[in-house]
């Protein structure tokens, strides 16, 4: 796929416990009206807070995020990187998901001492731990590697 993709990642609260069946309806949902639109990207939930990247073309990636944006089962979200890219992150992935277990977000960014406060780092960071926690890290490690 080498058509640009816009990209956003964002941060957003929960009060959703992890094994909630809302956790299985909000990906069942979102896999299939992804799969529909052409829309990729990973799901990462951690101590009552989600992390979506999202990927796709431009108009179906806003029908997404009006949806995604109305839904009460998560509040404040925070964007922390909207963009293009020449290629997507996840390709193949309708949404990847990962929760907590066995690495966290939190340890992860701590070992790489990463600046949390400095949006782009720490998006750019959430990126990094979703490819590697996805599996895909090894080999778009040159793709997201900052130039
Ligand atoms: C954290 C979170 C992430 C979501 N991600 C997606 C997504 O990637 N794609 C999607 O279509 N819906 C996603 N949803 C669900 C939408 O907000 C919405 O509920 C859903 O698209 C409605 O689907 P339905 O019309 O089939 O019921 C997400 C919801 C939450 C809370």
């Amino acid at each position: 796929m080498s058509l640009e993709s816009g990209c956003f990642l964002y941060r957003s609260r929960t009060a959703l416990n992890a094994r909630s069946s809302d956790f299985q309806a909000i990906l069942i949902a979102a896999r299939r009206r992804n799969q529909e639109l052409g829309l990729t990207g990973y799901l990462h939930y951690e101590d009552g807070h989600f992390y979506q990247w999202l990927e796709g073309p431009a108009e179906a990636l806003a029908q997404v995020a009006a949806l995604v944006e109305a839904d009460p089962r998560h509040t404040h979200i925070e964007y922390l990187w909207r963009g293009t890219q020449a290629r997507r992150q996840f390709a193949g992935w309708d949404m990847g998901y990962g929760s907590s277990a066995p690495g966290t977000l939190f340890d992860w960014v701590a070992e790489r001492e990463v600046h949390v406060s400095d949006r782009a780092e720490f998006a750019r960071a959430v990126l990094g731990f979703m490819l590697e926690m996805s599996g895909y890290g090894a080999a778009t490690k040159a793709a997201t590697s900052d130039s």
